[in-house]
């Protein structure tokens, strides 16, 4: 632990893809508070300037790059810009994802299941890519990747999502392998239900499907140990650590920010004990 008051990411400069929103936005805001000079990555050039204004509202240095992480030429001028306009990448945050495409496993259509692979997975890959080749010169370097409680244990019709998200856990493990000896740290972060525009959205396609899940985001909260959803923040903090020198004996972990909700085997609505009686 640094001293107290001191900024943990200082000098630090770091890429967050998917920082237009949600959790990417948040962990960019508060890596940039934390001294990390941040480029913001996100497909829409408005986003990732609003994104990067948010950073700098919050005290921060930081750009915006308009890149979609399943295009690896973008990916390369992403870097290169990041390069030129801040430093070469110390901590990369392979953020960007979708939840899009759900449905039984038997009807879910092809093209739903590529987009997601694509995005979720191969992104991922793709971004860790694209900065590996700077932190290896330097010997030295975070990737944060973003899995999910989904890529741990089942989830009834969300088949793209679990199988992407357990394969970015696994890629994780397999990357922190074979670049520890290059000083090169590599985590997956793995939030539970967490109340941004991917799980509204998910939410109201679920309910349009009539799936029998917990359609409504506010009786989410009763299933959670913690009994509530996370804040973006959360995860945040959470990346925080893992992108600090803190956590410099860290790699190949895999990181649950869910509430409790992973470590229930009954919700908590139903495994609750009865409330204690006070004479
Ligand atoms: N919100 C949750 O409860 C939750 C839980 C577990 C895991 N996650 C994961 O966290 C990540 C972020 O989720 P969120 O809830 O903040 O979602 P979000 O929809 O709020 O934000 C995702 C961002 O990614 C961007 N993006 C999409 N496709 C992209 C592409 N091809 N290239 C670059 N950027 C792209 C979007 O424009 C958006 O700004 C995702 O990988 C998601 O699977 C979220």
């Amino acid at each position: 632990m640094g001293a107290p008051g001191a900024l943990r990411l200082p000098g630090k400069v770091a890429v967050v893809t998917g920082a237009a929103s949600g959790l990417g936005l948040a962990s960019a805001v508060r890596f940039g508070s934390e001294g990390a000079a941040v480029a913001c990555v996100d497909l829409s050039a408005d986003g990732v300037a609003a994104a990067a204004e948010a950073v700098v509202a919050a005290g921060g240095r930081a750009i915006g790059v308009a890149a979609d992480v399943t295009d690896e030429a973008a990916l390369t001028a992403m870097v290169a810009e990041v390069t030129s306009e801040l430093g070469a990448p110390d901590v990369l945050y392979a953020n960007a994802g979708t939840a899009r495409g759900e449905g039984a496993a038997h009807e879910l259509p092809k093209h739903d299941w590529d987009f997601g692979v694509a995005l979720n997975l191969t992104g991922v890959f793709l971004s860790a890519k694209a900065v590996l080749p700077g932190m290896l010169a330097r010997r030295s370097g975070v990737l944060l990747l973003q899995g999910s409680i989904g890529g741990l244990a089942g989830l009834p019709n969300m088949a793209m999502y679990a199988a992407t998200k357990g394969a970015v856990v696994a890629l994780a493990r397999q990357m922190a392998i074979e670049y520890a000896g290059d000083g090169i740290r590599v985590n997956a972060i793995c939030p539970g239900t967490i109340e941004t525009p991917l799980v509204r959205e998910a939410y109201a396609r679920r309910a349009r499907l009539g799936v029998d899940t917990h359609t409504s985001i506010e009786a989410r909260k009763d299933t959670i140990p913690l009994g509530r959803l996370g804040d973006p923040e959360d995860v945040a903090n959470l990346a925080l650590f893992l992108a600090s020198d803190e956590a410099g004996w860290i790699t190949g972990a895999v990181y649950t920010v869910d509430g409790g909700e992973s470590a229930a085997l009954i919700p908590r609505h139903i495994a609750a004990r009865p409330a204690p009686t006070h004479a």
